[in-house]
C-alpha cells in the first residue's frame, strides 16, 4: 500500500518551496519543551531537505488552542529555538505565514500554530488552498497527526502542486504495517490507560487480531467489576460492563483475556499514600485500584517472554507515584528484555518508556497517540488515503 504514495526523497527538491506538514506537538511547560521526541524524530526528514536545497517551511500544531486568534500558551516559538538547537542551524519562525513568506534555498522556517487559524479543524477549503499556494511540493509527514482530516493535513494535500509522503510517515506505516500484517506469534497487545470507552473500538478490533490482550488501569478495572468482582471504589465506566461481558466472552475474537488476580490498592493518590498489595478476590467496598500486583505482573511477563510480537499502549497503574509504578515498569522492563518485535506508542506510553530509560530496547517507537491507536485498528488515517488519490 506504500507503493501507492509518492515519496519525498524520491523527488526534486532543490530550490523549491517544499511544505512539510511535521508534528511537533511537544509537551511545554513554563514555556520550556519537556520532552522533544516528536521533534528529534522529524530531523531526518527536515535534515534530508535542507541538504537539497529545499526552501523549507515547517507547519505543526501545538496543543488545542481555540481558533481565529493567536494565544501564546499554543506558540510554536519554543519549538523553533529547540528545533534550532537540534539542527545546529538557525530556523526562522514566523506568526504571519499565510500570505506567503520569502524562505532561502538550504533554509528552514516554521509557521505559528497552524490551529490558530480559522477553518484548520474543519479543513475549510479556502484555507487549505492558501495553505497550498506556499508550496511547490507538499510533505505529509506528521504521522502522529494523520489520523485528523484537516485543512494541514488533508486540504493542503488536495491542492498542493504535488503531495507526498515524508521519511517519518513511511517509517511510521513501515514498522506499524510490519506489525499487523505478517506478524511472528504469539503477537500481544498490551493495553492500558483509564478508560475503556477512548480504547472501545481497538480493544474489540485487537480481540480479533492478536493471541494474548493484556490489560491494566481503568480498563482492567471495569473487566474485573464485568466478572463481578467487587472493585470498591476504583475508576470504572458503568456504562461499559455489558461491553466488557461482550469481549470477555468473545465476541468481537477470540484472543485471550487474562485479568489481574492481584492488584496495589490505596485510599487516595497523596503524595504519602502506601499502596497495599491484594487478590482481586479480597477487595472491599472502600478498595480504590492503582496498579496491578507483582503475582499478575509476573503471569503478564511470561506472556511477553513467549511472544513473537508486542505492541503497547498505556500504563498498568499510576506509574508517576512511586508506591504505584511497579506494575507498568515491570511491563516495560519484560517488553525491552524479551526477543520480541516490540512497538510502543500514546503519550502516556512513551513518559513511561521514557521514566524506566527502556527506550533503546523497545524495537520501534511511534510518535502517535490517537493516530497509532486508529492504525492498528485498522482504519484508513485519511492524512494518508488523500496522498493515495494524489498519486
Ligand atoms: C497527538 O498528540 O496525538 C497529536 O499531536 C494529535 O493531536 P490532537 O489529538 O489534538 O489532534
Amino acid at each position: 500500500m506504500l507503493s501507492a504514495v509518492k515519496r519525498m526523497t524520491e523527488l526534486e527538491l532543490s530550490g523549491k518551496r517544499v511544505v512539510i506538514r511535521e508534528d511537533l506537538n511537544a509537551p511545554i511547560r513554563d514555556g520550556e519543551i519537556t520532552s522533544d521526541k516528536r521533534l528529534r524524530a522529524a530531523l531526518r526528514t527536515i535534515q534530508f531537505a535542507v541538504e537539497r536545497d529545499a526552501r523549507v517551511i515547517l507547519l505543526s500544531h501545538l496543543g488545542r488552542p481555540a481558533e481565529g486568534a493567536s494565544d501564546g500558551a499554543f506558540s510554536l516559538e519554543p519549538v523553533a529555538d529547540r528545533l534550532s538547537q537540534l539542527l545546529t542551524s538557525p530556523v526562522m519562525f514566523v506568526k504571519d505565514w499565510l500570505g506567503g513568506i520569502e524562505v532561502e534555498p538550504g533554509s528552514v522556517t516554521l509557521c505559528e500554530n497552524v490551529r490558530f487559524e480559522t477553518g484548520e479543524k474543519a479543513n475549510d477549503e479556502v484555507l487549505a488552498r492558501r495553505m497550498a499556494a506556499l508550496c511547490e511540493i507538499f510533505v505529509m509527514d506528521a504521522f502522529a497527526t494523520a489520523h485528523r482530516s484537516q485543512a494541514s493535513t488533508c486540504g493542503i494535500a488536495r491542492y498542493a502542486p504535488v503531495a507526498c509522503a515524508g521519511p517519518l510517515l513511511i517509517r511510521e506505516l513501515d514498522a506499524l504495517s510490519k506489525v499487523l500484517e505478517n506478524p511472528a506469534r504469539p503477537l500481544v497487545a498490551v493495553i492500558g490507560g483509564a478508560k475503556v470507552s477512548s480504547k472501545l473500538s481497538v480493544l474489540s478490533a485487537l480481540a480479533g487480531k492478536v493471541d494474548q490482550l493484556i490489560v491494566g488501569g481503568g480498563i482492567a478495572n471495569t473487566l474485573l467489576a464485568a466478572t463481578g468482582i467487587d472493585v470498591g471504589r476504583s475508576l470504572i465506566e458503568p456504562g461499559r460492563l455489558d461491553y466488557c461481558k461482550s469481549l470477555l466472552a468473545g465476541k468481537f475474537g477470540a484472543a485471550s483475556i487474562p485479568l489481574p488476580t492481584d492488584v496495589v490498592v490505596a485510599n487516595g493518590l497523596e503524595r504519602d499514600t502506601h499502596g497495599t498489595i491484594k487478590l482481586t478476590r479480597d477487595l472491599t467496598n472502600d478498595d480504590m485500584i492503582f496498579d496491578i500486583g507483582p503475582e499478575t505482573a509476573a503471569g503478564y511477563c511470561d506472556y511477553i517472554d513467549r511472544a513473537g510480537t508486542i505492541l503497547w499502549n498505556g500504563p498498568m497503574g499510576v506509574f508517576e507515584h512511586p508506591e504505584f509504578v511497579h506494575g507498568t515498569r515491570r511491563m516495560a522492563e519484560a517488553i525491552a528484555a524479551g526477543k520480541a518485535f516490540s512497538v510502543a506508542g500514546g503519550g502516556d506510553t512513551l513518559a513511561a518508556v521514557e521514566q524506566f530509560g527502556v527506550g533503546e530496547a523497545i524495537s520501534y517507537i511511534s510518535t502517535g497517540g490517537g493516530a497509532f491507536l486508529d492504525f492498528i485498528e485498522g482504519k484508513e488515517l485519511p492524512a494518508v488515503a488523500v496522498l493515495k488519490e494524489r498519486a
